[in-house]
């Protein structure tokens, strides 16, 4: 039996997550039961929603047991079958584990062909939660005509990056929000924003300017990543019967929650605010998929990957999205 490194969560983080909440551990992989395979992880997705799975409070997962690995959407191989669907040396992705080894249970995971995209990893940075969270969020929730303008916040990220190419693709106007002027000079030149605004150093009132002056016709999707005075500003600029698609609140997910000052604009543009989660979307995602795959082959899709190495590396690389220091989707190499 092959020795399985997992990254284990033995503590609740209180704030940013430190090393004391984790613990790297050796174990020898389980034997098989009929039904099983054990997929050798060669990549795994670095998602902001993991913070929340490591808070022990009701959400739309239970959280991770004190224990067990981190879990986190991963691609491999397979190492050891005893479910003929899955082979041994094929291709398979599923909800796994930051850990070298995930024992899949029969239903659980699927195969992948590893010449369909050009990297294998496109099947964490576009196919994964982040290709079919912007695509759905924003098509479905956010209701964009051509013409539009479309606020994005978060906009270098994996999902706001390809929010903001979605929605030029739509037709539409785009404003993104980033940190710092090396990513908003990324937001015009790669992911072809009408504009890009740095929310570092600014206030509320100097964003919602800043918004204004990006946006004069005014704003009529805002697609929410950030949370804070970020959507505060942008709730400023709502143009008459505008979407917000709630879509994350990184700025919150290490911090005690801040009130939302502006709401009241919701009522006087008659606007809505929406939450979007993807697994409530799972049912959807063959929709979103082959549009997905042809823009990317066609190249109106840029998709950005940092990929870090080594399970031993898994905390820094985890903390960079809160830092803001991924250049796109975060992926961590296991194998
Ligand atoms: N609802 C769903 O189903 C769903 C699915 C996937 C992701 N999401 C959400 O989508 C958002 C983006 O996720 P992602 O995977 O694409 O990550 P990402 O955008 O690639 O990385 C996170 C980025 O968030 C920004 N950030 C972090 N802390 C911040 C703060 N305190 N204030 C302002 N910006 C901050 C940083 O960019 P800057 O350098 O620009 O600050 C950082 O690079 C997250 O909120 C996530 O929870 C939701």
């Amino acid at each position: 039996m092959p020795i399985n490194r997992r990254f284990t969560l033995v503590r609740r983080p209180v704030g940013m997550p430190v090393d004391a909440d984790f613990s790297l551990v050796s174990e020898t992989a389980p034997a098989l039961e009929e039904g099983q395979f054990l997929l050798r992880n060669h990549y795994a997705s670095l998602d902001p929603a993991m913070r929340g799975w490591m808070d022990d409070r009701p959400s739309y997962m239970p959280p991770i047991r004190l224990g067990d690995p981190i879990r986190a959407s991963t691609l491999g191989v397979v190492a050891e079958s005893r479910n003929p669907d899955f082979p041994v040396g094929a291709w398979a992705s599923g909800l796994g584990g930051i850990e070298d080894y995930t024992l899949h249970q029969r239903g659980s995971g699927r195969l992948i062909d590893p010449q369909a995209l050009p990297s294998v990893t496109n099947y964490l940075s576009l196919f994964g939660g982040v290709g079919p969270t912007a695509y759905l969020g924003l098509l479905d929730v956010g209701q964009p005509k051509a013409g539009d303008t479309v606020l994005v916040s978060g906009a270098a990220g994996g999902v706001g990056s390809l929010v903001g190419q979605i929605a030029k693709i739509k037709g539409c106007r785009t404003v993104g929000i980033a940190g710092g002027p090396r990513k908003c000079e990324r937001l015009l030149r790669d992911y072809g924003y009408d504009a890009a605004i740095d929310y570092r150093g600014k206030s509320a009132e100097e964003l919602t300017a800043a918004i204004r002056e990006a946006a004069p016709d005014g704003v009529d999707v805002q697609f929410e990543n950030v949370g804070g005075i970020i959507l505060d500003a942008g709730l400023m600029t709502l143009n008459p019967k505008a979407r917000v698609v709630l879509c994350g609140l990184i700025s919150q997910y290490n911090s005690e929650p801040v009130p939302v000052n502006n709401l009241w604009q919701l009522i006087v543009k008659g606007a809505r605010i929406e939450g979007f989660i993807m697994t409530q979307y799972a049912h959807r995602i063959a929709e979103a998929v082959p549009e997905l795959s042809n823009w990317l082959k066609e190249g109106k899709l840029r998709i950005d990957e940092h990929i870090e190495a080594g399970i031993e590396n898994a905390l820094p690389a985890f903390l960079r999205l809160f830092e803001g220091t991924n250049e796109g989707k975060m992926i961590l190499k296991l194998a």
